[in-house]
């Protein structure tokens, strides 16, 4: 059974109580128990996510960062389409959800939050592109099942078109 829609999470601060957290991963659970995200945040290097159900449980967590990356590392066509050098892009850095809620839809949720997210501050300040950090085969085969194409070169970058994702999320809305 799927445990949350979307009007399920809530948006929380970083304060929660997050010292049980675990996605699996131990940079990941490092990172967000260990407080390095808060330093991150302090730092304006970063801007982070938590979310939690409607009773406070914690859910998982996601980063995004504005950041820039090479038009030949894009694809060809959208290499083609882009103009400069450098291309504006958003980064999202991290998402991780609690172990006991994967494979049931959350992962995608938290992605869909994201992008519904990035596209919203790319109409503030333009980014062509949302590029995600991968830290293994599961994260990968997670990324590439939700659209997203892997850079060129020896990056374990994915990237996805973020007007693509705007259209998309412009014909959900309908
Ligand atoms: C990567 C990660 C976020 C995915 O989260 P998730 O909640 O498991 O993702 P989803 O449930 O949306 O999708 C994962 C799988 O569950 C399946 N699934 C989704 N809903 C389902 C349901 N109702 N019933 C059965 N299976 C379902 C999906 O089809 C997918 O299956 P597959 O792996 O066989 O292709 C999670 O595994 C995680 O936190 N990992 C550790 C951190 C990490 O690697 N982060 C990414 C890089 S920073």
């Amino acid at each position: 059974m799927f445990p949350y829609r979307n009007e399920d999470l809530r948006d929380t601060p970083l304060g929660t109580d997050r010292a049980a957290f675990s996605c699996g991963q131990a940079d990941l659970d490092e990172y967000f128990c260990r407080h390095h995200i808060d330093d991150d945040v302090k730092r304006g290097v970063t801007r982070a996510y938590v979310l939690t159900n409607t009773t406070g449980g914690l859910i998982g967590y996601y980063t995004l960062s504005n950041y820039a990356i090479a038009r030949t590392l894009l694809s060809s066509s959208l290499e083609r389409k882009v103009g400069y050098e450098v291309v504006p892009a958003i980064l999202l850095g991290r998402l991780a959800i609690q172990t006991p809620l994967h494979k049931q839809g959350v992962g995608r949720l938290l992605l869909f939050r994201a992008q519904v997210r990035a596209v919203d501050a790319s109409r503030q300040c333009a980014a062509r592109v949302l590029i995600v950090d991968t830290v293994d085969d599961h994260a990968r085969n997670f990324y590439k099942r939700n659209d997203f194409q892997k850079l060129k070169g020896d990056s374990e970058q994915y990237f996805l078109d973020l007007k693509w994702i705007e259209k998309r999320l412009g014909a959900a809305a309908q």
